[in-house]
């Protein structure tokens, strides 16, 4: 098939890539540009591991095509990030313990992200609002929502120095 050239800016970086039409974005993060950290948990836009932000908002990777990108942003796991400075809703989940087996949490962490830039200071119901699209296999929900909330409220001190 027919390959087409798009440009997309992944984690700040333009890359300029050669794609099969048929491409799906997680496959092109994934395989193309070795991003690993986004997952694929069913392929059928049930798990939401496969999560990413595509200009800002959470998408799920495995039901969007690579070109779609031509021209956008795409966030992973891998740009929360900065330098070696952990990003809040990182260390919330270190914090709070919102990790068992790690599968879904890429894909946590980036719905979370979503939600705490449009909401810096959202409710528990909020939180789980935003978090309705990923599942997590091992239910650990509850220290998953703790971890969101610890991290919009270290933003918030962050926000008043
Ligand atoms: Fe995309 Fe499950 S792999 S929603
Ligand atoms: Fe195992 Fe969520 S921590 S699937």
């Amino acid at each position: 098939m027919e390959k087409r050239q798009i440009k997309v800016t992944v984690n700040g970086e333009p890359r300029l890539v050669d794609v099969e039409p048929r491409l799906l974005l997680v496959h092109l993060l994934r395989e193309g540009l070795g991003l690993t950290g986004t997952h694929i948990g069913c392929d059928t836009t049930s798990c939401g591991a496969c999560t990413v932000l595509f200009d800002g908002q959470p998408v799920k990777s495995c039901t969007m095509l690579a070109v779609q990108t031509d021209g956008h942003e795409v966030t992973t796991v891998e740009g929360l990030a900065k330098a070696s400075e952990l990003d809040p809703v990182q260390e919330g989940f270190k914090e709070e313990h919102a990790l068992q087996c790690g599968f879904c949490t890429s894909g946590m962490m980036m719905s979370a992200k979503a939600l705490l830039m449009e909401k810096p200071n959202p409710t528990e119901e909020d939180v789980r609002w935003a978090l309705s699209g990923n599942l997590c296999r091992c239910t650990g929900y509850q220290n998953i929502v703790k971890a969101v909330l610890w991290a919009a409220k270290k933003m918030q001190s962050e926000a008043a120095v």
